[in-house]
């Protein structure tokens, strides 16, 4: 046996699981009496696990009889006594063999590629970071102003923003910071415009201040803003690089015109640029905020572009709302870490954040353009495949006459999961259902073997074995 794939779940310890894996190979006879096992190495890379984590699995294994170690020479499997497998023979056993054979293809939006992550030199920063002085202390109010230099450099040579540190304010999320936000806005604006579908993490902070709401509708072909006209909100919130989810962009002339708007009604646009980096079949459209800062408040965060667990955002203030919120949080401590935020400044200025950018483009466009040619070559015209030019997930509208819950049902009974869009919606339904699938964190052969299963449970009606994936309703961050 060269080398093995197999995913590994949220919830119980990888060695643990793989352990387990190779335990019921050898028991079912997938792997044979002195076959070689992948090294430890090899299995290690395959898995985007440590050594360590493969290593224990394999002592494991050794201490059970199952395997032996031949030095040099690697892992064999053993002769298995038949005393071994009767143990294991329970029925109740056996189900839970056959349930785990079924492997499970996540198509979370909310995660990205731990297999190219620079975590080598994330960790040497981290470390150095630990080791100042400086970071023995609380952290100023509004973001570390190295890193807020930082910011101010990269927005300027990624998005065409000009600004100033000072300018900046740094937080945990884009909805803490809408929340902060909305607090200062709150005084002079009643009502917000949002898109509709839309990002409903944005709607609800909005809603944590009682905004009212005006719908923008976004379709496929784009936002229609020919409907600003007729709106009474003065207050703008939009997703004009990827517009999140339907993934369309605006072009220049349609910024152009909701810069126009925005002046002539004096009010404001809140830019959600969450993942403008992503752009695989052109140049990335300069931001909003670029034409015009006077009245945008632009937003950014390193949840898509570096790594979502570590809770780092920022905004763009233009004035007056800049020193508004700066009377009104200047004794609010930061809601994010300190330690973080160094690192981070020191991973930008070393240059690099842009090679981890450039790099993280390259592997997503692959999976990308990946997905779409199996989901093409799997569904033909029974889907229609929608935002593949940008972001880290892709939407497919079925028509195939199944309502969303069914689909993503049948794709859970047979061990893969896909996300539904019907939650971002407001008033401008659809008429046929569109499921999420995110692709980030996949390997291109799980992606493989993600869009199998799938066309196995929305067409190919036969050979649909018993349901093995994980079960539970849906948390909000999984619908991301
Ligand atoms: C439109 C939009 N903005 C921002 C975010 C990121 O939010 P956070 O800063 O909490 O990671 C998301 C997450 O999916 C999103 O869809």
């Amino acid at each position: 046996m060269k080398n093995t794939i197999f995913v590994l779940e949220e919830g119980s310890p990888k060695y643990q699981q793989i352990y387990e894996k190779f335990k019921s190979f050898i028991e079912r006879g997938d792997i044979r009496p002195n076959d070689r096992l992948p090294s430890i190495r090899q299995l290690a890379d395959s898995l985007h696990v440590s050594r360590n984590t493969t290593l224990t699995a394999y002592e494991q294994l050794v201490a059970e009889g199952y395997i032996r170690g031949e030095g040099r020479k690697g892992y064999f499997v053993n002769e298995v006594e038949p005393l071994l497998f009767q143990e294991n023979e329970n029925p109740h056993r056996k189900k839970q063999t056959a349930l785990k054979k079924m492997p499970v293809i996540n198509f979370r939006g909310d995660a990205v590629d731990q297999a190219h992550f620079p975590l080598k030199i994330w960790r040497r920063m981290a470390n150095q970071v630990l080791t100042w002085q400086d970071s023995f202390r609380y952290g100023e109010p509004f973001g570390e102003e190295v890193l807020r230099e930082q910011i101010a450099k990269y927005l300027f040579q990624s998005r065409g923003v000009k600004t100033n540190a000072n300018a900046i304010i740094i937080g945990s999320s884009t909805q803490q910071m809408l929340v902060y936000l909305g607090q200062i806005l709150k005084e002079e604006f009643q009502s917000i415009i949002v898109e509709d579908p839309g990002y409903d993490g944005a709607r609800e902070a909005f809603q944590f201040h009682r905004f009212e709401f005006e719908t923008l509708p976004v379709h496929e072909t784009g936002a229609d803003l020919s409907q600003l006209k007729q709106m009474n909100s003065r207050l703008l919130y939009v997703t004009p690089s990827h517009q999140s989810p339907i993934g369309v962009s605006l072009s220049i002339q349609q910024r152009q015109m909701l810069i126009q708007w925005v002046n002539e009604r004096c009010g404001y646009i809140i830019e959600d640029d969450y993942d403008s980096e992503f752009r695989y079949t052109q140049k990335p459209f300069p931001a909003l905020a670029s034409i015009d800062a006077a009245r945008v408040i632009y937003l950014g965060n390193f949840s898509k572009s570096f790594l979502p667990g570590l809770r780092l955002a920022y905004m763009v203030l233009p004035e007056p709302i800049l020193s508004q919120y700066q009377k009104h949080f200047a004794y609010f401590e930061s809601s994010t870490s300190l330690l973080s935020q160094l690192t981070m400044a020191k991973f930008m200025e070393s240059g690099e954040w842009n090679r981890h950018i450039k790099r993280m483009r390259l592997v997503y466009k692959r999976k990308v353009s990946h997905l779409v040619a199996e989901l093409r070559k799997h569904f033909g015209p029974t889907i229609t495949i929608i935002g593949e030019q940008s972001g880290l997930y892709l939407l497919i509208k079925l028509h195939l006459n199944h309502s969303e819950e069914w689909l993503i049902q049948r794709a859970s009974s047979c061990g893969v999961k896909v996300y539904p869009t019907s939650l971002y919606f407001m008033n401008n339904h659809t008429d046929r259902p569109i499921i999420k699938i995110g692709f980030s964190h996949l390997s291109i052969d799980e992606i493989d073997l993600g869009v199998e299963l799938l066309k196995k449970a929305w067409v190919g009606e036969k050979d649909i074995e018993t349901p093995t994936a994980k079960g539970g309703g849906l948390s909000r961050s999984e619908n991301l």
